[in-house]
């Protein structure tokens, strides 16, 4: 039964998408397990560029069944906009290969509207995912089985009277707003209903006969709602634990991987401590092309923070590494990286020898530069975990193995 999960183990963006996307063609099931459409996964095949936000990427492949999880919260339209997109660009999306868990929440207008008017201080992503995880706690949610037995348009009836109690930041017009745009909901429900279905009892045969199964975590783990810069993050369990929960199969994950970008990003508010104001913040930027898949935010740079993915490798296990976009790194004179911080909070560098060279591209790990051998070599035994990946660039051979990512 080999289970692998990828999970970020930043402030999210390091990449994950590429390395799913190579695991994703040879598994049986793609998983996500939290979230919803905050998270953006750009795969790039070809000449073609596949953006998603929801649906695992192994829908690209074609090869996987993908399985939203209950633990995701699923806005219908956005997810049929998706699904056409996908499907415009040549992608094949059947009830049998793609799955939403009746379990699951929705998120719907109301939940966007609160986001917007509640949650400026956090800077989400504006995609009502906050809201709706609130309603999944205080047992107000809407869940997706609510397509099969035809309870929805009640149910979301019902739910815009109770916000109207509730919140008086939604005043009488854009509540009426929000009832007006009710047929539009129940129409994208509708035709997604062929869709939501257990998956729960598939997986399970999955791990007895030898499947392989990949957990695609989106976001990474310092926005988890527990173990991350709370509030300063996002409404789910992004560690490995909320693998568990957000797909109610427990599994053995034979590779727990971390995708560590080779310095540091983070969108939104909240503390970073290795943050760069200065030009080598813009120039890492620049060199990574750093600006969200979701929002087209500009994300804020810093040096890569080893204190913090010790508590990351810690939280998740990771037994496996991939290190990402280093070839961003090239041409900085000297590399900060925090190995610990001081009582005032601000961060205890080591500093190491930067590159000249160019590795945009590089297969071979001895032809990396000896200082860039260096940095990786210094993150690998500092977090004690084996970077079996080296990412040096955006193509999917753009990669540097220097251990087997599949298990025997
Ligand atoms: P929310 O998930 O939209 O509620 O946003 C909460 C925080 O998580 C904000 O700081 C967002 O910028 C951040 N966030 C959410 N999704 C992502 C992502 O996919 N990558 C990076 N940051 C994210």
């Amino acid at each position: 039964m080999p289970a692998y999960i990828v999970m970020g183990a930043q402030w999210g963006d390091e990449g994950k998408g590429k390395i799913v996307d190579v695991l994703a063609e040879k598994m049986d099931f793609v998983v996500r397990f939290q979230g919803g459409a905050n998270a953006g996964h750009t795969v790039i095949h070809g000449d073609i560029k596949y953006v998603t936000h929801l649906i695992p990427s192994g829908v690209i492949s074609g090869r996987s069944v993908n399985i939203i999880g209950n633990g995701c919260v699923v806005n219908p339209t956005t997810l049929f906009e998706e699904m056409e997109t996908l499907r415009k660009q040549g992608v094949n999306i059947s009830p049998d290969k793609f799955i939403i868990s009746p379990a699951a929440h929705m998120v719907l207008p109301i939940h966007e509207y609160l986001d917007r008017a509640l949650n400026e201080k956090i800077g989400t992503t504006n995609r009502g995912i906050g809201p709706a995880y609130t309603d999944k706690v205080r047992r107000t949610g809407i869940r997706w089985e609510s397509a099969c037995d035809g309870s929805f348009e009640e149910a979301y009836r019902e739910h815009l009277d109770f916000v109207e109690k509730v919140y008086a930041i939604v005043d009488d017009k854009e509540i009426q707003l929000l009832r007006d745009g009710i047929p539009e909901q129940v129409e994208a429900v509708k035709r997604l209903r062929p869709f939501v279905r257990d998956a729960r009892p598939l997986l399970a045969e999955a791990t007895k006969n030898g499947s392989k199964i990949l957990y695609e975590g989106a976001q990474g783990t310092f926005l988890d709602i527990d173990h991350g810069t709370y509030p300063f993050v996002t409404s789910s369990n992004t560690s490995i634990g909320g693998a568990y929960t957000g797909s109610g199969v427990f599994l053995d994950f034979v590779k727990r991987i971390g995708i560590v970008k080779s310095y540091t990003t983070r969108v939104g508010e909240g503390p970073f401590p290795t943050e760069l104001f200065d030009e080598t913040g813009q120039a890492l930027r620049d060199h990574g092309n750093e600006y969200g898949a979701t929002t087209g935010r500009p994300r804020r740079c810093g040096w890569l923070d080893l204190a913090l993915l010790k508590e990351s490798c810690m939280i998740n296990g990771f037994n496996y590494i991939v290190f990402s976009k280093i070839s961003c790194l090239s041409g900085l004179e000297t590399l900060k990286v925090a190995i610990a911080y001081n009582s005032d909070g601000s961060p205890v560098y080591h500093e190491l020898p930067g590159w000249e060279e160019d590795v945009l591209g590089c297969t071979e790990y001895d032809k990396l530069p000896d200082n860039c051998r260096k940095y990786i070599e210094f993150v690998e035994d500092f977090l004690g975990v084996p970077i079996g990946i080296v990412s040096t660039g955006p193509d999917r051979d753009h990669v540097i193995e220097r251990q087997p990512i599949f298990a025997k």
